[in-house]
């Protein structure tokens, strides 16, 4: 099977090419080969690899530089998939694409689920909103799936700058009344490519993200088990920050449950970070040679 993938250099991206089956092909451009806002290098790159599988994993995710970078989210976030979703389906390939859990609001207490109602709080949301709409209007065949709090080994994440921060022995402020989803990137990668091997899966939304359900504070606890560190609860009044973010973002997967779908418990996931990234005289180093070690189960 032949897969091209966008944003191949992104935490998913790398996460999906570690797990890649050794029967696929894969291309994976970076954002100075293919600039997923140019309609031309899109459709340029699906039509010289004509893939079987499109996957996005390219994306705007400064969630708080978006307010004021507006256009350019709105190129990457919405317009970028769009033209992904129509070069798709113009040779045949499926496509899949990832948004986010901040297209809700927060008001609610219990998880969201695919027929809840989007409502963005900031201009990330918004983007990442409108970029499933056009996706689902320019192919009602594209996967959708809707993430949360995604870490890994790979990029910058909550986990790297939380075991960093803890390294350097510093008090660490951190929210403790947002509620979310922390997920594995490895875990998604998963998802995407048991998805990519089944054929008869429907478009449309479908939600993926880790079982705890759990605020920043208490994310950052799970993280710090076992390593020495100081850590107080603040409220996100304590923190101000230019985009509004949503008090509760858990998500209820259960069209990929009931598909067989399911993340590794947190715990597992964090042990399995953590020994991919090795604290060395208190300073936090890759432990793992770029491509060895990369399958991890
Ligand atoms: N990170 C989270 O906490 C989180 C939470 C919920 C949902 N999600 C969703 O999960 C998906 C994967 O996120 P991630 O954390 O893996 O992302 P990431 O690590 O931030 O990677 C994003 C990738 O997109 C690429 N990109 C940006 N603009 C591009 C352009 N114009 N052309 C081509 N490539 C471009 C970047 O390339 P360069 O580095 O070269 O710019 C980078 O490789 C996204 O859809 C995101 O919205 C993430």
């Amino acid at each position: 099977m032949k897969v091209l993938i966008f944003g191949g250099a992104g935490q998913l991206g790398r996460c999906l090419q570690d797990r890649a089956p050794a029967s696929w092909q894969v291309h994976a451009p970076t954002s100075a080969q293919v600039d997923i806002t140019q309609p031309a290098q899109v459709a340029g790159a699906v039509a010289s690899f004509v893939p079987d599988v499109l996957i996005n994993a390219s994306s705007y995710n400064a969630v708080d530089a978006a307010e004021s970078d507006i256009d350019r989210a709105y190129a990457v976030n919405a317009h970028g998939p769009e033209h992904m979703a129509r070069a798709a389906r113009g040779c045949g390939a499926r496509f899949f694409h990832v948004s986010t859990d901040y297209v809700f609001d927060g008001t609610r207490q219990s998880p969201y689920t695919e027929d809840d109602t989007p409502a963005p709080l900031s201009v990330y949301g918004q983007s990442k909103r409108a970029g499933e709409l056009a996706v689902l209007a320019a192919n009602p065949d594209a996967i959708v799936a809707r993430t949360a709090w995604l870490f890994s080994e790979y990029g910058k994440n909550f986990v790297k700058t939380i075991l960093a921060l803890a390294a350097q022995n510093k008090l660490l402020t951190v929210v403790n009344d947002q509620v979310g989803s922390p997920t594995y990137a490895g875990d998604l990668a998963d998802v995407l490519i048991g998805l990519a091997g089944r054929d008869a899966i429907t478009g449309g939304i479908y939600h993926f993200a880790g079982r705890e359900v759990v605020t920043w504070f208490e994310f950052a606890g799970a993280i710090l088990a076992g390593v020495p560190h100081q850590l107080q609860p603040i409220t996100t009044d304590d923190y101000p920050a230019r985009a509004r973010r949503p008090q509760y973002s858990a998500l209820a997967c259960r069209k990929l449950q009931a598909l067989g779908f399911k993340p590794h418990a947190l715990s597992e996931n964090l042990d399995y970070v953590r020994s991919r990234l090795a604290l060395i005289d208190g300073k936090l180093a890759h432990a793992v040679q770029e491509g060895v070690g990369n399958h991890r189960r």
